[in-house]
């Protein structure tokens, strides 16, 4: 049986990921590295990948300040990132 595939939005460009992948996974597929900046201004990322440093932290569905490394990818989700 072949992986689904989830369509979502990711800062306004429609993209697709494997069902069971993570936000913080889809986000670093579509090339994006620099999801938020810190408090001077500093690019940041995902670091930990397990909900630990808060770094991934990216708007989903209006909800901002949602770990994206420990949210699965869903059909229509709206991803921003800051
Ligand atoms: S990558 Fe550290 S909390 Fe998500």
């Amino acid at each position: 049986m072949g992986k689904s595939v989830v369509r979502l939005t990711i800062d306004g460009r429609e993209t697709a990921a494997a069902q069971g992948s993570t936000v913080a996974a889809a986000l670093l597929n579509a090339g994006l590295t620099e999801l938020r900046q810190s408090v001077n201004g500093e690019p940041r990322g995902p670091l930990c990948g397990m909900g630990i440093c808060f770094e991934c932290r990216v708007s989903i569905d209006g909800r901002a300040h949602q770990k994206s490394c420990q949210v699965l990818c869903a059909d229509g989700m709206v991803v921003t990132t800051e």
